[in-house]
């Protein structure tokens, strides 16, 4: 049984991460934290309580994290997730208020319980993450390996260097690459590749099951902003691949790499800088997803949206 904690910003691709890992056998989701990112900090926690209300797994405990990046002022993505974050359809009230608890409090408890090592996915920028490993060094050995989504070796989505998730919180992703602990990074070079088509959009739209009923306008949306802004023809559903990465690795072909985090670089600032070619003495930190199993992930993708749709009728 693989135990997850998926610390996110939903997000329409934090959606389907979620989904992903409420679908698999053989993997126990033990809570899900939540980050400012794509939307406010308010807000990512009001979106992933709507979504386990909707997938009706308001029973995972869920808490609220960092409102702000570590250092600078937080930057969103209403270009791509709209201004609730979660724009394409109205779904349902919460029916979970989620806990009191903070992210940190609340992840640094689970692992102080745990009784296996526990993976953590980060899905957002990486703020909680950091504090967490900064503030409690305590439970850091009960953390098995982090499979986060974000940079990438040469793929980008805000500035001609950087992805939005380093890019939003750089200390916060320095401290996690430098933490010393296995990580395995699912970048935009593969994520990009992990597209939902409008055909495939269409096909989950005519499920009309209780969450393909929802899933279906929520995609679109997503889809078409990304088509607007980056001329993606598709749904890239960054998120799901490292959920599916943690679930099941071989989905995802990696090389283990040297990765620094640019956190000054006037042009450059959140580069994941990947050293591809070994030409530096830096020692490899991180396994960095280079091929994706295209095919693979739109199946377990389809599947997820079918298993939750038949547990929910
Ligand atoms: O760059 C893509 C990442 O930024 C995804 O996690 C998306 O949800 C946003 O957080
Ligand atoms: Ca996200």
């Amino acid at each position: 049984m693989k135990k997850l904690l998926i610390d996110c910003d939903p997000g329409h691709d934090d959606m389907m991460a979620i989904m992903v890992a409420c679908a698999a056998d053989d993997v126990e989701v033990l809570g899900i934290t939540t980050v400012a990112g794509n939307q406010t900090g308010d807000k990512t926690f009001f979106n992933a309580r709507q979504v386990l209300t909707m997938i009706g797994r308001e029973d995972i405990p869920i808490a609220k994290g960092a409102m702000v990046p570590l250092v600078r002022p937080l930057m969103t993505a209403a270009f791509i997730h709209g201004e609730s974050g979660l724009e394409g359809v109205e779904l349902p009230e919460p029916k979970s208020p989620g806990l009191t608890l903070s992210a940190r409090d609340f992840m640094v408890n689970v692992l102080k319980e745990a009784t296996e090592k526990v993976i953590l996915v980060p899905t957002g920028p990486l703020t909680n993450i950091a504090t967490l490993l900064i503030s409690a060094p305590e439970v850091v050995d009960k953390i098995e390996r982090i499979v986060l989504i974000g940079g990438g070796i040469r793929d980008s989505n805000v500035t001609p260097g950087a992805e939005f998730n380093i890019l939003v919180d750089p200390e916060a992703a320095r401290i996690v690459f430098e933490s010393g602990l296995p990580i395995t990074q699912v970048g935009l070079d593969v994520t990009n590749k992990t597209l939902l088509t409008y055909e495939d959009i269409e096909l989950i739209t005519q499920m009309k099951g209780p969450i393909s009923s929802y899933v279906g306008p929520l995609l679109k949306f997503f889809a078409d902003m990304n088509k607007r802004n980056f001329g993606i023809n598709g749904a890239p559903v960054h998120d799901a691949l490292a959920v599916a990465t943690a679930i099941w690795p071989d989905v995802v072909e990696t090389e283990f790499l040297n990765v620094v985090i640019e956190t000054r670089g006037e042009f450059t600032l959140g580069q994941t800088v990947t050293d591809v070619y070994r030409i530096t003495d830096r020692k490899p930190n991180v396994q960095v997803g280079v091929k994706v199993d295209v095919a693979r992930m739109r199946s377990i993708m389809i599947e997820t949206i079918r298993t939750l749709d038949a547990k929910m009728v």
